[in-house]
């Protein structure tokens, strides 16, 4: 039987031939140790491609935002974040749970908080009172469609937080997803933020990975973060060799998945217009609402499935398709087909 095409979600990216061969020469420090010379150049060229001073490489982008809430925080005050964060709702509260810290949700549009809400919601530190110890930013925006933040939503952030003391950390899982759609390096998104992290493992194709960046004080305060919950790696330059490749040959790329999933917007419209608004995909995120089929999201993954396409329910009236390097111009007009049939027989 045919595989299923897998519009999940990009992680399924299978590592390509150049990084099985870089994995297999790679160097075998300990990272935790003595550190190891592969990891250490992913987290030099981490760095520079993000205008950072150090990078701290971790096995999973979950891991590098909650070392980054602790390094930040040192687990007091709250965190400021937009209220479909994916830390805040898919990382299982890990900044509570863990990081120890409470945390305020801000309205936002398009993953972009509200600026007067945001305003409203910071807190100085007081006799009685923690204060407001982060802000976060999500940028590609997973929750809202792989929208991207515009850069003087940022810089505003930034500013505001900059003006009262406050530390910002971008989960920056997509950052080179939110880089091509914007025409520009990951550096002029990076400069609004104090950490940001991103995933070699989603788009990027790596096998396993997100590195954390920021000042080198950070870095060094984070490190021991890192091990308290249990990122400490040994011999992880064979995966580190797969992120190197993944950033040198892989980020130019991610133009062409915008293009798949901008393809499979514009042809989803044109079996109804209820299904997406085009205009609304920026990047690799195509959510679509079977709201006005009659169906819900769990029977349209069904029905997909059954013609050989995997999808996954966003919410109860909503699927999402993520388009990535195994994700063809042909595989995109089959979803549509099998999209079309199944409106059909709604
Ligand atoms: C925006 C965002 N942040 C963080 C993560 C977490 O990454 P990981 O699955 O490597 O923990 C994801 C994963 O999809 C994500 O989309």
């Amino acid at each position: 039987m045919k595989p299923l095409t897998d519009f999940r979600t990009d992680t399924v990216t299978r590592p390509t031939a150049e990084m099985l061969a870089a994995m297999q020469a790679a160097t075998q420090g300990d990272d935790s140790r003595d550190g190891d010379p592969t990891v250490i150049k992913l987290e030099t060229l981490a760095a520079s491609r993000t205008g950072k001073e150090a990078g701290l490489y971790m096995p999973s982008g979950t891991m590098t935002n909650l070392v980054a809430v602790l390094a930040h925080t040192s687990r007091a005050g709250e965190v400021l974040l937009e209220r479909s964060a994916h830390m805040l709702n898919t990382e299982l509260g890990g900044l509570a749970a863990v990081a120890g810290v409470f945390y305020k949700a801000i309205p936002g549009t398009r993953g972009a908080m509200d600026e007067s809400a945001l305003r409203e919601a910071i807190r100085p530190m007081t006799r009685n009172n923690f204060g407001t110890a982060l802000i976060c930013m999500e940028n590609t925006h997973n929750g809202a469609g792989g929208a991207v933040l515009p850069l003087a939503h940022m810089q505003m952030v930034h500013e505001l937080a900059r003006r009262h003391g406050i530390p910002v950390h971008t989960d920056g899982a997509r950052l080179f997803n939110a880089a091509a759609a914007l025409g520009v390096p990951a550096v002029d998104i990076a400069r609004h933020t104090d950490s940001v992290c991103f995933c070699v493992s989603k788009g990027l194709s790596a096998p396993v990975g997100s590195v954390l960046c920021g000042s080198r004080d950070f870095i060094e305060r984070a490190r021991p973060f890192r091990r308290m919950v249990g990122g400490n790696m040994r011999q992880a330059g064979s995966i580190a060799a797969a992120g190197i490749v993944a950033l040198e040959t892989m980020v130019d790329r991610l133009k062409d998945d915008h293009a798949a999933a901008k393809r499979l917007a514009a042809g989803l419209h044109g079996i109804n217009a209820t299904l997406v608004n085009p205009a609304d995909v920026e990047t690799n995120i195509v959510r679509v609402s079977v709201r006005a089929s009659g169906r819900n999201a769990a029977q349209w993954a069904e029905e997909f499935s059954a013609r050989g396409i995997a999808v996954s329910p966003a919410d109860s009236g909503s699927l999402r398709f993520v388009t990535h390097r195994h994700i063809g111009n042909s595989d995109v007009d089959a979803a549509i087909a099998a999209c079309a049939e199944i409106w059909r027989k709604r």
